[in-house]
């Protein structure tokens, strides 16, 4: 996909929550989005989810094409099988309903036949290691529990790219981990993978590329490592934090690497 000269004002606002934000991403690649609060990231999901301006009015320039497609102009409709989006704010259910009827509405929805819907529930249940809730109510589910099927009714449709605005959020630390590890394996598995957060410590070591907002604007676009200096004030791993601090030129992003860090420089004061 690739967007291109980007800029988006919100209907009635003076200023351009995007501004001439360009950038392209294939699949296989697991991008964060990172930015401080304000910085344009959700407007940047909803653009490439096709919500914008269809559903948030707003004035857009510039051009973003997935797989020959524009969700500018064409919106949400076109993108069944292209893009899964989960928002930032979470689904609110209001009436009970079991996980497994929630991963099998999409495509009931469609009349795709009963056989091949179970095969599929099962195998991206599989997939996020989540066969043991499908017979559970939603209200039943813990916030990571809820994030994973989330995530798993987004893969029912199949889609190639995957936008997902903070889902990290209000997520535990174990919780965080499973979810970041799932997005690589989505990634190694061929999709492209975008995740817009500003709590990096789990995902920021798996990410192939990290792209950094900074008030509507894009200001660095490269590895993990090559970024985390400008990421201080987001909320970066507090072990890269904590070398940044020391300022030592090697910034850490894991635990693991910091401790071979610290055994090559024994190794070379022996
Ligand atoms: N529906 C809207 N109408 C008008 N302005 C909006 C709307 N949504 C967002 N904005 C404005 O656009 C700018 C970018 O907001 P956006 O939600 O994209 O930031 P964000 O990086 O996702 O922030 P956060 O980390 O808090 O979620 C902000 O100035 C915000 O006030
Ligand atoms: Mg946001």
């Amino acid at each position: 996909m690739k967007v291109s000269n980007l800029y988006v004002r919100y209907k009635g606002e003076e200023f351009f929550a995007l501004e001439n934000v360009s950038f392209s991403a294939k699949a296989g690649e697991l991008i964060l989005i990172a930015g401080p609060s304000g910085s344009g990231k959700t407007t940047l999901a909803r653009i490439i989810a096709g919500l914008i301006p269809h559903l948030y009015p707003a004035e857009v320039k510039g051009e973003v094409d997935i797989m020959g497609i524009n969700p500018i102009t064409q919106g949400i409709s076109k993108l069944t099988g292209i893009v899964g989006f989960v928002s930032q704010t979470p689904e609110m259910f209001t009436t009970s309903i079991v996980v497994i009827e929630e991963l099998a509405m999409s495509l009931i929805n469609r009349g795709v036949p009963r056989d091949e819907i179970i095969e599929k529930v099962m195998r991206v249940a599989k997939w996020l290691r989540i066969e043991d809730l499908l017979n559970k109510s939603i209200f039943e589910l813990s916030s990571g529990q809820m994030q994973k099927v989330t995530l798993a009714s987004i893969l029912m449709d199949d889609p190639l790219v995957l936008v997902l605005d903070e889902p990290l959020a209000r997520l535990d630390k174990k919780s965080c981990l499973e979810i970041a590890r799932i997005l690589r394996e989505l990634a190694n598995n061929g999709k492209l993978v975008l995740v817009f957060e500003h709590h990096l410590d789990e995902i920021l070591p798996l990410a192939d590329r990290v792209i950094v907002l900074n008030k509507g604007r894009i200001i660095a676009n490269a590895k993990p490592r090559d970024v985390v200096k400008l990421l201080y004030n987001i909320d970066i791993p507090e072990i890269s934090e904590a070398f940044l601090l020391a300022k030592e030129d090697f910034i850490p992003l894991t635990v693991d690497e910091a401790e071979k860090y610290v055994r090559s420089i024994k190794r070379r004061m022996v």
